[in-house]
């Protein structure tokens, strides 16, 4: 059994991470002969990518996915951990997977960002003995050699690794879409925000080398993918930890002059914005215009106790710049109010930011303690009550904007990559704009996986209609 620990998941080294390719042993290619699996994903992108990974790498052994939980032999739960109500969720779902193993045999595991902490685990372990096994983000890629060990044991498999090990390459992907790709550039986080888990639950900075995210893309590319999402918990610091001369304006070219028609990229700390990447987004057209930019808080003092390294001037500048740059960018942010010490003050400078900045759209959020993380033990005096009043005040504004901005679409041609059917009315096609917004569209299925102009009819705060431009 090898348990989590926070306090060595921070222990950085400095040492160039070692790579590797996955390889499945050959006698586990049948192992999942005639029996389906269901993994629930929670959580970020990465997490989104770790299941496409699971899949793939479960398929490998012979399993089919499920449509149900209910009807699978294997239950995954791929957790995240940023917040409490992440967490939550999670357990609630434990419960229901309980329920089930009374009525049929079933392998139930867990992983995922919740299984790197050693209070969540211990709780598992202690209250739900229908868990078989539970395992990490840093070894994600020996899932076949983990499920064989569970069917050997009688007691529960627990494999989580504090330090990461190398970065592993060639781990196979099935696909959400058939058009949209996401592709990890880097793995972990080093910047160790004050209220942040991440860096603890996915390990240090380590980026991929230049030649395998190119080929990956190369691939994705030449199997029809239309766009690619570069992933990382802070992108633009990619390339840091490697000993060459080369970064993320670097890549973003070298991926841009392959020629895939569509490249985005997530998250973008505003600390390590460089100007030279805003010069090669501006310049390049496959280069979306769309830039997630979080603030966090619009308070200086906030922003030094949240261990941002940016202050609300500086970042105000470099909004201003990425706009007069690439004028047509749409940006969102992230924002979370109630930090420890946050003032109604302090708080009226976030409201101020958010009026000045305008933004497409923000994801809002109370601040939720951290075991382990810094924040945790700030004095925080501020009611619960108010905090969720402060949310529902940015919320209010944060509607307002976005509203405003889509208004500007209203009667304009925009090009939108149809990716299906609309959830609300199976008569329309939905897809994503340049600048990341949702349209609904009446047009010809055949137009499905195809990049095509749409004429918006009408805008609302969160979507968009339109119809195919002729
Ligand atoms: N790497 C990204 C953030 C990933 S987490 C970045 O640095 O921008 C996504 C968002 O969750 C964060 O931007 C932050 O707004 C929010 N978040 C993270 N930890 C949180 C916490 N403890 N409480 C509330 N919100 C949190
Ligand atoms: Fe968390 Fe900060 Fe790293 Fe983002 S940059 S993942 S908020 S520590
Ligand atoms: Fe959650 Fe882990 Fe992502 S904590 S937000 S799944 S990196």
């Amino acid at each position: 059994m090898q348990l989590p620990n926070l306090k060595e998941a921070k222990k950085r080294t400095r040492e160039e991470v070692p790579v590797e390719e996955y390889k499945i042993p050959d006698h586990l290619k049948t192992f999942g002969k005639g029996k389906t699996y269901f993994i629930k994903t929670y959580g970020c992108q990465m997490n989104e990518h770790d299941s496409e990974n699971m899949k793939a790498m479960l398929e490998s052994m012979g399993y089919i996915e499920g449509d149900s939980m209910e009807q699978a032999d294997l239950i995954l739960l791929n957790t995240c951990a940023i917040r409490e109500n992440a967490h939550n969720k999670v357990f609630g779902m434990v419960g229901r997977v309980k329920h089930l193993k009374e009525t049929k045999e079933v392998v139930f595991g867990i992983c995922g960002c919740m299984a790197q902490e050693e209070v969540v685990v211990e709780e598992l372990l202690k209250k739900h003995k229908c868990i078989d096994l539970i395992f990490g983000t840093h070894n994600i890629h020996e899932l076949p050699i983990l499920l064989e060990k569970v069917r050997n044991s009688e007691k529960p498999i627990v494999e989580v690794k504090s330090i990461e090990g190398a970065i592993v390459e060639n781990v196979p992907a099935k696909r959400d879409s058939n058009y949209k790709a996401w592709v990890n550039i880097m793995y972990g986080c080093d910047k160790f925000c004050t209220y942040c888990i991440v860096p603890y639950t996915r390990g240090k900075q380590r980026s991929r080398k230049p030649e395998n995210i190119l080929k990956e893309v190369r691939d994705l590319k030449q199997k029809g993918y239309l766009e690619v999402t570069l992933l990382g918990q802070n992108v633009n610091a990619y390339g840091k930890d490697l000993n060459m001369d080369y970064n993320m304006a670097n890549l973003l070219k070298d991926v841009a002059e392959m020629g895939i028609p569509r490249i985005r990229f997530v998250t973008s700390h505003p600390w390590d914005f460089t100007d030279e990447m805003i010069d090669v987004i501006a310049k390049y057209e496959n280069i979306m215009p769309y830039i997630h930019l979080p603030l966090q808080s619009g308070s200086s003092k906030i922003l030094k106790l949240m261990g941002r390294r940016y202050t609300k001037e500086s970042y105000l500048e470099l909004f201003h710049k990425i706009k007069t740059k690439i004028p047509n960018a749409s940006i969102t942010t992230d924002i979370i109010v109630g930090f420890p010490g946050e003032t109604e003050e302090d708080f009226e400078e976030t409201l101020d930011v958010v009026r000045t900045c305008q933004y497409d759209s923000a994801f809002t959020f109370i601040f939720s303690p951290r075991k382990g993380t810094p924040a945790e033990k700030m004095k925080d005096e501020v009611h619960y009550r108010e905090k969720e009043r402060r949310l529902q005040e940015l919320n209010a504004l944060v509607n307002e904007y976005a509203k405003k901005a889509n208004d500007k679409y209203l009667n304009k041609i925009v090009p939108v990559l149809v990716e299906g059917y609309s959830e609300k009315d199976s008569s329309m096609l939905m897809g994503y704009t340049d600048t990341m917004k949702l349209v609904n569209a009446k047009a010809d299925p055949s137009n499905i996986g195809k990049i095509i102009d749409v004429k918006i009819t009408d805008v609302k705060t969160w979507s968009m209609d339109g119809e195919i431009s002729k």
